[in-house]
């Protein structure tokens, strides 16, 4: 029985070295962690369960037959707990054959796929892998394909995560393609559909793997990535506190976490936050910080479309996701960017089952033809559908300005907001009064003082929350520095929340 023994433990410290010390060394020169070392760091300690340890790559040609089999072949996979909660994992090892995809490699993720999936937890895929594995051909492109149908089929039922850390090009790209996140690490990552080599041959472009596809592109301007971080460690432990935020599966609650802030808490400072001049910015996030839970906020597409700020919080150790104008950029303006990035959020929210909690300050849609070529018209409907379509409870507060169709489309009653709450400061109308008033009385354009007059009888009638107030648009105003208070006994009212959409085979989201 001792001999057996020996050999399952040699035989398991065999996997565990994948391609050998040299090439952890190398990946370690990179500043890189291991495919193990990163299930550690994202995982509680100890809690790995580690499956298919011993799967073995069954290719014979091009002389794959007589290279060195290598245990795993080049993806670890299994399941743990984060503070105590399952999620299911794998991560690609970079030391074996640079963590490319073979068929057994494949068969590796998609059976994980299907145990997240059928056990309802979530699972996060950690990417440093140089694509199809080339010498296998077609079977890698159908491994791929096995995976990337797993993916769909699991969207929206639980949560799917991708962490690139470290190359990330071909078939790899398409699978974190379709998860709900991914995020990237400075500097030792990228992504890419064809590598600087192929655009030169193919465009004559000249541009490195950080220009065409690194964290600094994707974090910013692609918005293929929703946020980046310096390092391995500080992107898993980010997994982790992400993890806390979200329930396990599109039938599960949020997870309720301890909370040590008092829902009755107030803060007077919010009363003086909007500036009197109605053209001075301030810093929504202040808000958001000064009303969640112990100003706990992870913020999802921080750099990228910043005229609108979206991320999960909790109110009363639960999470809930929150959507807010920034009048910081550009005044906080809706444009196509801002609006599919939010768009995606309430999206997800509302597949999760997550509260969403909207913060209004919006001057309307930007303007121009470098937004209407653009498609702003398509993009704007995006954030409009994802509002309407959400069950979720919907709690809306406008600090400032709600201006034209962008004051419909942020989460207003008449898109089934459920508790619509306006601040003092509130401005609720079909545009700015100086817009209105040069459209309205155009024949007085030449009058300064006609002018001025008329300004001053429309910011008097339409500049307030009393119009839509007297409507019933909105519930209540409010004092700002009770906003948390309001937001936390909205949300314990609009625990049972029963709402649904009528049955349709899906919809068809303006894309
Ligand atoms: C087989 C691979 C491999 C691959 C890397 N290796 N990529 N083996 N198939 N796709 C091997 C290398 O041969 C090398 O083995 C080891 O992994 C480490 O790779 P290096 O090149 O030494 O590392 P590095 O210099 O860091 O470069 C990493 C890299 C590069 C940029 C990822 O390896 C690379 O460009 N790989 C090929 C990328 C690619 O074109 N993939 C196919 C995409 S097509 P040795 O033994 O020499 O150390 C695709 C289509 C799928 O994915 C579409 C599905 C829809």
């Amino acid at each position: 029985m001792k001999h057996v023994l020996e050999i399952l433990e040699e035989r398991r410290a065999e996997a565990r070295l994948g391609g050998g010390q040299g090439r952890i060394d190398a990946q370690h020169k990179k500043g890189k962690l291991t495919a193990r070392e990163r299930i550690e760091l994202l995982l509680d300690h100890g809690s790995f369960e580690e499956y298919d340890m011993f799967v073995q790559q069954r290719c014979t040609d091009f002389g794959m037959d007589q290279a060195a089999k290598i245990p795993g072949d080049g993806v670890v996979t299994g399941w743990g707990t984060v503070n105590g909660r399952t999620v299911y994992v794998f991560a690609k090892d970079f030391t074996v054959l640079g963590g490319s995809l073979s068929e057994t490699h494949a068969g590796k993720i998609t059976k994980l796929q299907d145990m997240a999936l059928k056990n309802r937890a979530p699972i996060i895929g950690l990417f440093d892998a140089g694509g199809a594995r080339i010498q296998e051909g077609v079977a890698a492109l159908g491994g791929y394909g096995e995976v990337f149908q797993r993916n769909v089929i699991a969207s929206g039922v639980i949560p799917q995560i991708s962490l690139i850390m470290g190359p990330c090009a071909g078939g790899d790209v398409y699978s974190p393609a379709m998860t709900d996140f991914i995020f990237m690490v400075k500097d030792t990552s990228y992504m890419f559909v064809t590598g600087p080599d192929v655009v030169k041959t193919v465009t004559n472009e000249n541009v490195t793997a950080e220009e065409l596809g690194g964290a600094s592109v994707h974090a910013t301007k692609s918005s293929i990535a929703d946020r980046a971080y310096e390092n391995d460690v500080e992107a898993l432990l980010q997994m982790r506190r992400l993890i806390d935020f979200l329930p396990a599966s599109n039938r599960d609650d949020v997870p309720e976490w301890p909370s040590f802030d008092d829902s009755d808490r107030s803060d007077l400072s919010l009363d003086t936050l909007v500036p009197d001049n109605p053209n001075k910015p301030y810093d929504m996030k202040e808000l958001i910080l000064k009303i969640v839970d112990e100003g706990d906020f992870f913020e999802i597409q921080e750099a990228h479309a910043k005229n609108i700020v979206t991320g999960f919080a909790r109110i009363d150790g639960r999470s809930v996701g929150i959507v807010a104008n920034q009048p910081m950029v550009l005044a906080g303006v809706l444009d196509s960017d801002a609006s599919r990035k939010a768009a995606r959020f309430v999206r997800f929210c509302d597949a999760f089952s997550i509260p969403l909690v909207t913060f209004v300050d919006v001057p309307g849609f930007l303007p121009g033809t470098a937004q209407e070529y653009g498609g702003l018209i398509k993009h704007g409907a995006k954030l409009l559908y994802a509002y309407a379509e959400a069950t979720v409870p919907k709690i809306t507060i406008i600090t400032r300005k709600a201006f034209g169709g962008a004051y419909v489309v942020m989460a207003s009653k008449h898109l089934r907001g459920d508790v619509n709450y306006a601040w003092p400061s509130a401005q609720i109308a079909v545009m700015g009064a100086k817009g209105a008033v040069e459209i309205i009385f155009r024949q007085d354009i030449g009058d300064a003082e006609k002018i001025a007059a008329r300004t001053k009888e429309y910011e008097e009638r339409f500049l307030s929350p009393f119009v839509a107030a007297e409507r019933g648009y909105i519930d209540e105003v409010i004092m700002p520095h009770g906003t948390r208070r309001r937001i936390s006994r909205a949300l314990a009212a609009l625990r049972h929340k029963e709402l649904e959409n009528p049955w349709k085979k899906h919809d068809n989201i303006p894309l």
